[in-house]
């Protein structure tokens, strides 16, 4: 119902509760959504499909549901969610970006925890394995901190993909990127931050 300033108000997301396709239907799931624009691209390309969108952080599933709005996209579903712990299994398509700095006050859009960032990144290992349909594609757009030549990211994640037979390739999009962030004194003993894309399928 239009509030009193005559503008819609956006509710807040609901609470955590597994969240499963319906079936026979298509299925798309955007974690650490943000402001959601994964989730409205898809929707947008594929205006059939359920698309979710997910976050830990309620202002930020707001902001999706906005966008949402805004840009026509109506079956954007924004949803509380720790990654991808909510989500039952069957979706054609994950896409994410999850937060990869060390960030010394720890904010939640851009901390990814663990030695050097990428802690979210990793997930668990046997989640995409499991929220995948067969056939279905993982997209993962993160960071991975580069030491002594090794990526840590990819040193860390590439062979759990594996081993959960997904077909996993890792791509380095950019090898600099928050290149300040080096300066930080718990990047000390990195080369460099390289900006990575990952895609597994699920045969
Ligand atoms: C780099 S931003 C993503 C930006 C997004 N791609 C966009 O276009 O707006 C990272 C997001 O991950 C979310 N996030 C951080 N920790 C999370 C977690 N454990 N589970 C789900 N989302 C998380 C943050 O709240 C933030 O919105």
């Amino acid at each position: 119902m239009p509030s009193s300033s005559g503008r819609t108000p956006i509710a807040s997301p609901p609470p955590s509760t597994s969240i499963s396709p319906a079936a026979g239907q298509s299925a798309a799931v955007d974690i650490c959504c943000g402001a959601g624009r994964g989730a409205v691209v898809i929707a947008l390309a594929r205006p059939d499909a359920d698309v979710h969108a997910v976050d830990i952080n309620d202002a930020a599933l707001r902001l999706t549901a906005v966008n949402a709005a805004l840009a026509g996209a109506t079956r954007v579903r924004q949803r509380r969610s720790d990654l991808l712990s909510t989500l039952d299994g069957g979706f054609d398509l994950i896409v994410g970006n999850p937060p990869y700095l060390l960030d010394r006050g720890k904010r939640v859009y851009r901390h990814g925890g663990g030695g050097l960032g990428e802690c979210l990144a990793k997930l668990s290992p046997t989640w995409p394995a499991i929220v995948l349909a067969p056939g279905g594609a993982l997209l993962l757009y993160t960071g991975s901190a580069v030491v002594d030549g090794v990526h840590r990211f990819r040193a860390a994640v590439m062979p759990k993909l594996q081993e959960d037979r997904l077909e996993a390739i890792e791509v380095e999009l950019d090898p600099d990127v928050f290149g300040e962030e080096l300066l930080e004194p718990a990047y000390a003993e990195a080369d460099r931050i390289a900006a990575v894309l990952v895609t597994a399928r699920r045969p």
